[in-house]
């Protein structure tokens, strides 16, 4: 939560541009619940490009400015962030696409905000610090513990507020309000977050899956048939029993996304990382590897079957597959994968062996022979490399 040192000091120097400051959003709530956010979300009325750029100065930060949104944020040398906006009104020219945004007062500003729990401002301009911004009642619905939507156009304009509906709503244990839930559904109905990009599914989805009650949150957005209509596609029937395990065997985020990721009909069109991508191909062409793998033994066999599969896929795999296969990667994971050499190439050099792709051939085999056992000491490893080379050289 932002310190009152901090928010007094970010009010004095927006008042120098003559505007008035607010925190808004999510750090308002977050104080009224008693609970801490990371986040600082300023708005000003009026310069917030000045503001941000002497904010930046002054706390010897990096400032970007968007001004098709009119957004900014600070990052400090700490790598913390000030977020910096100008107050606003936005329009939707078709549901689901980016809004038009156009500078408005701060009671503007929160009638376009999602839900009224969100729609809350505190001033921090010297003078009147510490007043609260409560046009749309949201105090009382946090009292209340529901999740209110603004206006009935809300989920039309945009879907992604469905993701976050259900997410605050796990997050805080609130209920979705009856209204807010029919035009939820409504929208849903109506297919309206199969206009999103993918870029903006994926990037509630991966907020999602970074929250604790993540496993209550996806299966609500399977439940509501969000991801359905998102992607045109059906659950397999292990998915949710698949999502379950996953989640509660680990609390790594990025394997719950990696594994949706996995099911999802996720095309080249998306945008995940090369990682991402190289790990959901791994778990959707396993069944070759699996098949090999219980019938293998010897651990150099093991670890070449699953050296190429990113670690990520591997840990799913581990929690997933059935007992058999899921020890031999624990063992790989666990063991296998960390086993080295100590012969290097200098040794290799050293020994007569022209540089080229005959070291790793060389260096391939010690492991090999390190891992099976068939070498156990250094001098062992030295005397193998030893023949080796004589025997390349031969070639
Ligand atoms: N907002 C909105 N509609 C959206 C996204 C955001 O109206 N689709 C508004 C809400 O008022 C929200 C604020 O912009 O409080 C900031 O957005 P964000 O940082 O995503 O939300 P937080 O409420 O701060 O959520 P979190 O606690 O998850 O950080």
């Amino acid at each position: 939560m932002p310190g009152q040192e901090l928010l007094c000091f970010l009010g004095r120097l927006a008042g120098k541009y003559r505007t008035r400051a607010f925190l808004v959003g999510g750090p308002v709530r977050d104080i009224l619940l008693g609970r801490s956010g990371p986040d600082t979300d300023i708005a000003v009325e009026s310069d917030a490009q000045k503001v941000g750029r002497e904010i930046a100065a002054r706390v010897h930060g990096r400032f970007v400015f968007h001004s098709r949104f009119l957004t900014g944020t600070v990052t400090l040398p700490d790598s913390t962030h000030i977020d910096i906006t100008q107050t606003r009104t936005e329009t939707y020219s078709r549901p689901a696409t980016l809004p038009r945004v156009k500078p408005a007062s701060i009671e503007n500003d929160l009638i376009r905000r999602d839900f009224t729990i969100n729609a809350l401002a505190l001033e921090i301009s010297p003078g009147n610090f510490g007043n609260l911004l409560d046009p749309h009642s949201g105090q009382q619905d946090l009292a209340r513990r529901l999740v209110r939507i603004l206006h009935p156009n809300s989920f039309i304009d945009d879907p992604t507020r469905i993701f976050r509906a259900i997410r605050f709503a796990i997050r805080f244990g609130f209920e979705i309000e009856l209204e807010t839930l029919r035009l939820m559904r409504n929208s849903i109905k109506q297919g309206c977050p199969a206009l999103l990009t993918p870029e903006r599914v994926l990037y509630e989805l991966r907020l999602i899956c970074s929250e604790p009650l993540r496993l209550q949150m996806l299966e609500a957005t399977v439940k509501e048939k969000l991801l359905q209509t998102c992607f045109g596609w059906q659950p397999s029937r292990d998915f949710l029993s698949g999502l379950q395990g996953l989640a509660s065997k680990s609390t790594r985020p990025d394997l719950l996304y990696v594994f949706l990721l996995s099911e999802l009909p996720v095309t080249d069109r998306f945008p995940v990382t090369k990682s991402e991508r190289e790990s959901v191909q791994a778990i959707r062409n396993f069944s070759a590897i699996r098949a090999r793998l219980i019938r293998v033994k010897r651990p150099s066999t093991i670890y070449r079957l699953l050296h190429p599969v990113p670690e990520p896929a591997l840990r799913i795999l581990a929690l997933l597959e059935s007992r058999e296969v899921a020890s031999v990667i624990t063992l790989y994971l666990e063991q296998l994968s960390s086993v080295t050499t100590t012969v290097t190439g200098r040794e290799l050099r050293k020994l007569g062996l022209v540089p080229g792709p005959k070291y790793r051939t060389v260096l391939n085999r010690l492991l090999y022979a390190r891992l099976d056992c068939r070498v156990k000491s250094s001098e062992q490893e030295l005397d193998l490399a030893r023949n080796l080379v004589r025997k390349m050289r031969k070639q």
